[in-house]
């Protein structure tokens, strides 16, 4: 099973909070978006940087600069939603993808319902996100699709992860590198993560 858990002590306690029962949508969404954003962080640790000179106030001197790499955010929806706002935080200039998938209550299967991607998919480099990872079935379809249309470089990000979507994601794309604040214990009859936060998309848009 190969995933970067980011055990940051802010990303933990963050994480306990909003898998409390007892944390509503607003602040279950204020957390996301915060967990989100210091994943970014870690995640973006290798984008490559270049020299350029600027002046300061003082002098002149050569500094480093992103090297305009571009990136590509991919939420998974609805629940990825709930993490772009962070990953804009630090990262305004990334062009955001949507892929819409639900899994089918009955055979826990991804069904795509929307797919809007930004044009130049092969020169980008994407980030899949989605709070959760459960059977790995919704993110390895959306890995598949973007690599059809021509996606190379793909990172996964997710706030919690069962064992059987790790590996299922390992199995089917093992270029794609994995990273998650938790792997949780396993997966319950219905297909939800134990002791996981419940239905993701439900508890940020209080639908249930
Ligand atoms: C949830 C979650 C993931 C998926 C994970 O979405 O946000 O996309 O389930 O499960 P999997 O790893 O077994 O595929 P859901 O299908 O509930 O749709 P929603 O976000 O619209 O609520
Ligand atoms: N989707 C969720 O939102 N939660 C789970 O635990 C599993 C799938």
């Amino acid at each position: 099973m190969n995933a970067k858990i980011i055990d940051h002590p802010l990303i933990q306690h963050k994480l306990t909070l909003i898998r409390d029962v007892k944390t509503g949508p607003k602040e279950f969404r204020e957390l996301l978006e915060e967990i989100a954003m210091l994943m970014a962080y870690e995640i973006t640790r290798d984008l490559p940087l270049e020299e350029t000179e600027i002046t300061t106030p003082v002098t002149t001197c050569k500094c480093k600069i992103l090297a305009g790499k571009k990136v590509g955010i991919i939420p998974i929806l609805r629940a990825g939603l709930g993490m772009v706002s962070g990953v804009l935080k630090l990262m305004p200039a990334a062009k955001v993808g949507h892929v819409g998938l639900y899994r089918d209550p009955e055979t826990l299967k991804p069904v795509e319902y929307y797919c809007k991607l930004p044009t130049d998919v092969q020169d980008r480099d994407f980030i899949v996100i989605d709070p959760m990872l459960a059977t790995g079935g919704s993110s390895s379809a959306a890995i598949e699709l973007l690599k059809n249309k021509g996606a190379k470089h793909i990172k996964l990000m997710c706030l919690v992860a069962a064992p059987e979507g790790v590996m299922l994601v390992n199995k089917e794309h093992p270029d794609v590198e994995i990273y998650v604040a938790a792997v949780d214990e396993c997966l319950n009859d219905h297909g939800y993560i134990v002791p996981g936060l419940g239905d993701a998309g439900d508890r940020i848009f209080g639908t249930k």
